[in-house]
C-alpha cells in the first residue's frame, strides 16, 4: 500500500509521488540522469562518479522515463543481473510512443517477452550477420568519407551537427532502401522523438515518422527491394506472416535502437580523443588499436538507459522489489561501476572487453556486429583524414540527460 505522507517533490517541481510502503525512505532520492535533464559538465567525470559514492541503490521519483518513480541501481552486478532476469521482470510496455498517438502497437522485438520474442528477434538476427554488415562495409566507409570530406579542410567542425549525426543516419537509409536526400529529415525527426520534452511535438513527429515508414512498407509488400524493409514485411512470424502492426514495430525498433545510439557514441569517443591526444595519436600511428579503443570507450560512455517492470516480487542488491515496481537500468552507471571496473573513468586499453553497453540477456543488442563496425569505420576515416584536432576553446557543451546521454554539440578545431 502507497503510504500518502511518504511523498517527495521531485526536484523539477512536478507533482508529489506516493512512495509504496515497502520502499525504505532513505533510498528515496533524486535521481540525477532524469529525462528532460541538462548539464555543461560532463555527466561521466561528474554526475556518475558522485552518485557511484553516494549509494548502490536509489529509488527516484519520475526516474521512470521522467513519469513514474523507480529503482535505479548503480552497481554492475545488480544490473546484470535484472538484464538477465526475464521470470521477474517484464520489457512490455515501455516505450511511450504508441501511447502517445492513442495506438498499440509494440516496439519489437524489444517489447517483447518470452516466448514470443525469439520469433521478433528471428526476423532481424539473418540480417545483421557479421556477413550481411561486411557486405555494407563500403557503402558505410564511403559515407564517413563524404561527410569527413564536407569539413575536412575547414579547421573545425561541430562533430555532432557535421558527423556523428549523419553518418548512422545514412547507414540505416541505406539499409531500408531509403533516398540519402531525407538524411536530414530524419534527423530532425529522430532528435524530437528522443529529446523533446514537448509531448505535441513527439505525438506530431510519431505520427509523421509511421506514416513515412507506412507508406514505404506497402510499396515493398507489393513490389520488394533489397532492403530491410522488404525483408520484415515478407517476413514470417510462427508460421504466419507479421501482421503490419507487428511490421512497423520492427522498422521502428531498428529507427529508435540503431540511430541515436551511433550518434552518441561516436560523438562522445571523438570528445574523448579530442582531450586525450596522446590515445589520439596512437590510435592514428597504429589503426590495429583502434577497435579495442572503441570497445573501451563504449564502455567508459556507456550512453543508454533502458526500462523493466517487476512481476513478480525479487531481492535485488539488498532490496525487495514488488510487481508493478518500475525499475531504470542505466548501462551508463552500471559501467562506470568502480567496483567493477577499477577507475573507470580511465580509458584502458587492456582491461577487460566486459560491459554493459550493448545491453545482455535475451535483448541483447541484435545490431551490435553493425554498431563496432560503424564506430570502427568513423574513427578510421577520422583521424586518416583529419589532423590533430582539440576541442575549441570555448567549447560549452550541452549535454541532456535520460535515456540517452545525447551532446548537443561537440566543436573541435585542427
Ligand atoms: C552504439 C550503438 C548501440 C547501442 C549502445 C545499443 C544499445 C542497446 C541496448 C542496451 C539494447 C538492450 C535493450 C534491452 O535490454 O531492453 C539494445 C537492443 C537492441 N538494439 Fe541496439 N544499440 C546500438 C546500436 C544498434 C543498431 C545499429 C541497431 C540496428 C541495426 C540496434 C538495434 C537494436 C534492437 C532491434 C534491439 C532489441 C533487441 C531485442 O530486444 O532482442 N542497436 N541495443
Amino acid at each position: 500500500m502507497p503510504n500518502e505522507e511518504n511523498s517527495v517533490v521531485s526536484p523539477d517541481h512536478t507533482p508529489p509521488t506516493v512512495i509504496p510502503d515497502h520502499v525504505p525512505p532513505e533510498l528515496v532520492k533524486p535521481y540525477p540522469l532524469l529525462v528532460g535533464e541538462t548539464t555543461y559538465e560532463d555527466p561521466f567525470k561528474t554526475i556518475i562518479p558522485k552518485m557511484h559514492a553516494q549509494t548502490p541503490v536509489l529509488y527516484g521519483p519520475h526516474a521512470w522515463l521522467g513519469m513514474e518513480n523507480a529503482w535505479v541501481f548503480c552497481r554492475e552486478k545488480d544490473v546484470r543481473a535484472i538484464f538477465m532476469d526475464t521470470e521477474h521482470f517484464t520489457s512490455e510496455g515501455f516505450s511511450p510512443f504508441a501511447k502517445l498517438i492513442g495506438e498499440n502497437w509494440a516496439v519489437l522485438p524489444v517489447e517483447a517477452d518470452p516466448p514470443m520474442h525469439r520469433g521478433f528477434r528471428n526476423v532481424l538476427a539473418p540480417e545483421l550477420t557479421p556477413a550481411k554488415v561486411a557486405a555494407l562495409e563500403n557503402q558505410m566507409r564511403s559515407a564517413a568519407r563524404f561527410y569527413i570530406e564536407e569539413f575536412k579542410s575547414d579547421g573545425g567542425c561541430d562533430v555532432m551537427e557535421d558527423f556523428a549525426a549523419r553518418f548512422p543516419v545514412s547507414v540505416f537509409l541505406n539499409l531500408f532502401g531509403l533516398p540519402l536526400e531525407e538524411v536530414d529529415q530524419f534527423m530532425a525527426w529522430e532528435f524530437d522523438l528522443l529529446h523533446s520534452s514537448d509531448m505535441t511535438s513527439i505525438a506530431g513527429t510519431m505520427k509523421a515518422v509511421k506514416t513515412r515508414l507506412l507508406d514505404e512498407m506497402r510499396v515493398r509488400k507489393e513490389k520488394p527491394g533489397n532492403d530491410l524493409i522488404s525483408h520484415i514485411v515478407h517476413a514470417e512470424h510462427q508460421g504466419r506472416l507479421l501482421t503490419e502492426d507487428e511490421a512497423f514495430g520492427i522498422c521502428f525498433n531498428l529507427y529508435l535502437g540503431g540511430l541515436d545510439t551511433v550518434t552518441t557514441n561516436i560523438a562522445w569517443q571523438l570528445r574523448h580523443l579530442a582531450n586525450d591526444i596522446e590515445l589520439q595519436e596512437s590510435l592514428r600511428a597504429d589503426e590495429s588499436l583502434i577497435p579495442v579503443a572503441v570497445e573501451e570507450m563504449l564502455r567508459a560512455y556507456a550512453s543508454v538507459a533502458i526500462s523493466r517492470t517487476c512481476i513478480k516480487r525479487v531481492e535485488v542488491g539488498g532490496v525487495t522489489l514488488m510487481p508493478g515496481d518500475r525499475v531504470m537500468l542505466s548501462t551508463s552507471l552500471a559501467s562506470n561501476d568502480p567496483v567493477a571496473y577499477p577507475d573507470p573513468t580511465e580509458i584502458k586499453l587492456d582491461r577487460a572487453q566486459r560491459h554493459l553497453s550493448f545491453g545482455t540477456g535475451i535483448h541483447n543488442c541484435v545490431g551490435v556486429r553493425l554498431a563496432r563496425r560503424e564506430l570502427v569505420i568513423a574513427l578510421e576515416e577520422f583521424l586518416r583524414a583529419i589532423p590533430t584536432f582539440k576541442l575549441a576553446p570555448d567549447a560549452k557543451i550541452l549535454t541532456h540527460l535520460g535515456n540517452v546521454m545525447y551532446q548537443e554539440c561537440v566543436p573541435i578545431v585542427w
